[in-house]
């Protein structure tokens, strides 16, 4: 029987970046299903908003910080004696993604190390240093899901941001490379890889350009469905496409030979 075959009622949950978008759904769907939420996010007064309009805990936190991952979630420890569910969520572009920006051509040779540092930090660190920091309390609490937030360019090229795609495919490869040790210790992973999704991680004017060009833009609670659906999967390792007025589907990839998965590990899937 999985973790969450009975629902989240008195599970504990942390959702990084869940000041926002994806999270603050995500956050208010767990909470509305009777998880005690600890929301987190790098952005104070944001995070403090959400956290009081849906009755959460609220945490400073910045992602890409492995002391910072340490001491939330020795917090979590202290104040809940458990933790659940990790939906490792925060996430930024490289630049802010403007409908005009949808046709300028990227330029590499102008990238800031900065905006490239920050970036790798917050979605590709956050996620392994935030699996590296719950994992041991989700063990110990009988087990359950961490869950990363990648992006469909985890799986295909999305030329307007070359470096938020190199992060999100570093994401999906962790999760599934990730997903045969943690299911030894009772612990699902999964990735949702959502589309266009109408938060503030676009600027102004995105959302209207990509509708306009035909790609359909995602409610943000589209998403904390998939994130639900992948915690109370009966697999581990899946990676699910989250797309416009569709329930979210698991993307295969063609097999390779590789390395593969090790046999002590009971993967179901890699
Ligand atoms: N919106 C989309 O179109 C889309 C599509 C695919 C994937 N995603 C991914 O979804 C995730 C959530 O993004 P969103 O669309 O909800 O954007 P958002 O900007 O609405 O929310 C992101 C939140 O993360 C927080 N954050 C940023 N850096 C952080 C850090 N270092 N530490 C902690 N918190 C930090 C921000 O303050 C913000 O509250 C991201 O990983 C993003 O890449 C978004």
């Amino acid at each position: 029987m999985g973790r969450f075959d009975e629902g989240f009622e008195g599970c504990v949950a942390l959702v990084t970046g869940g000041g926002s978008g994806i999270g603050r759904a995500t956050a208010e769907r767990l909470t509305g299903a009777g998880a005690r939420v600890v929301l987190a996010d790098l952005d104070e007064s944001r995070g403090k908003q959400a956290a009081k309009a849906l009755g959460t805990d609220f945490v400073t936190l910045d992602v890409g910080d492995p002391d910072a991952w340490r001491e939330v979630v020795s917090n979590i420890d202290r104040s809940h004696g458990a933790l659940h569910l990790a939906h490792l969520n925060a996430g930024i572009m490289t630049y802010r993604a403007s409908g005009e920006e949808l046709a300028r051509p990227f330029e590499l040779g102008d990238l800031p190390d900065e905006n490239y540092r920050r970036l790798m930090a917050t979605n590709l660190d956050g996620v392994v240093f935030g699996m590296r920091a719950t994992a041991p309390l989700i063990e110990r609490s009988g087990g359950g899901a961490i869950v990363a937030t990648a992006s469909t360019a985890g799986v295909v090229p999305f030329a307007m941001d070359p470096i938020y795609t190199a992060s999100k495919h570093a994401v999906v490869g962790f999760v599934r490379s990730m997903a045969p040790w943690l299911v030894a210790r009772g612990i699902a992973c999964h990735a949702v890889l959502p589309g266009v999704v109408d938060t503030n991680i676009l600027a102004e004017g995105f959302a209207d350009k990509a509708r306009e060009i035909g790609i359909p833009v995602i409610a943000p609670d589209q998403i904390a469905d998939a994130v639900v659906h992948a915690a109370r999967h009966e697999t581990t390792g899946g990676l699910w496409i989250c797309v416009a007025g569709k329930a979210p589907y698991a993307y295969e990839f063609e097999p390779v030979r590789g390395l593969g998965v090790p046999a002590k590990s009971n993967g179901e899937r890699a």
